[in-house]
């Protein structure tokens, strides 16, 4: 079971230093450092390409760096014991088995960590799945996974939340939605990652802002720093970046 922190999670910090990643001749992550606090949305910014889903996949044990480190509240993901409890995740193409249900993967997953059948209802809820449920995943849209893989991140009560693109596939009810309930879980004192190539949408939510182009670095600051236009902003940065 996932202790339940008298009701309150306080998420950790998520510290990458110095990460590098190449792949071939393509340098993937070229020694990314940045922080990400409790208590904030961090909006993890950069085009396509840049290494975001890479940086998150070698944070969540799914790669490994060539160099420099991610750190979950001071462990690597794989010296976590319980990780739903402590890190929810969402990956780009993590499906889930499609002849399942939703409710049957969730409780699959709630099992592996003794989780209770209560939680599996309660993040449908959240998620608002609570009426395709019990239809297999294969005939779900692109948008009602996102919702599962969003209510599988959050079984757990994690402080520490990753999010790769969490708003891909969902309709401007469902982007609303997610900006509340990302605002929800810092709110809530837990630390949320989450990545987009989308700085209008990241900005509305993220109150920092850590942009990468060509897997290195280019700007990590309060969002209300970036004045003028986001879109020339964000361009002017990462200008000419693939
Ligand atoms: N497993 C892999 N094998 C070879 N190259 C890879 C692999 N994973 C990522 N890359 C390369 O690393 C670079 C960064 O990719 P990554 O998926 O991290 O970018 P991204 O910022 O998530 O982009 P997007 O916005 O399109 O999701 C790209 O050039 C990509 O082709
Ligand atoms: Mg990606």
């Amino acid at each position: 079971m996932c202790s339940r922190r008298g009701g309150v999670s306080v998420g950790g910090v998520i510290e990458v230093d110095g990460l590098t990643k190449r792949y071939g001749a393509v340098s993937a992550v070229d020694g990314v450092s940045f922080v990400a606090r409790p208590g904030v949305v961090t909006g993890f910014l950069g085009p396509n390409g840049a290494g975001k889903s890479t940086t998150m996949r070698i944070l969540l044990g799914l790669a490994s760096a060539d160099s420099g480190q991610a750190l979950l509240s001071g462990r690597s993901y794989r010296e976590i014991e319980r990780p739903l409890c402590e890190v929810g995740a969402l990956l780009e193409c993590a499906a889930p088995h499609r002849g399942r249900s939703g409710y049957a993967h969730l409780l699959w997953l709630a099992r592996s960590h003794g989780i209770g059948v209560q939680r599996v209802r309660e993040v449908l809820g959240l998620v608002g799945l609570e009426d395709a449920a019990r239809r297999r995943v294969g005939g779900y849209s692109q948008g009602m996974r996102q919702r599962l893989g969003l209510a599988a991140a959050l079984l757990g009560d994690p402080g520490i939340v990753v999010l790769d693109e969490p708003a891909n596939g969902l309709d401007p009810e469902g982007i609303r939605w997610l900006r509340g309930l990302l605002r929800g879980l810092a709110g809530e004192g837990r630390t949320v990652l989450v990545s987009s190539h989308l700085i209008g949408e990241v900005a509305r939510t993220a109150d920092r802002l850590v942009v990468v182009a060509r897997g290195r670095l280019v700007a990590d600051a309060d969002t209300a720093d970036f004045t003028g236009d986001l879109e020339d902003e964000f361009l002017r940065l990462t200008g000419g970046a693939r």
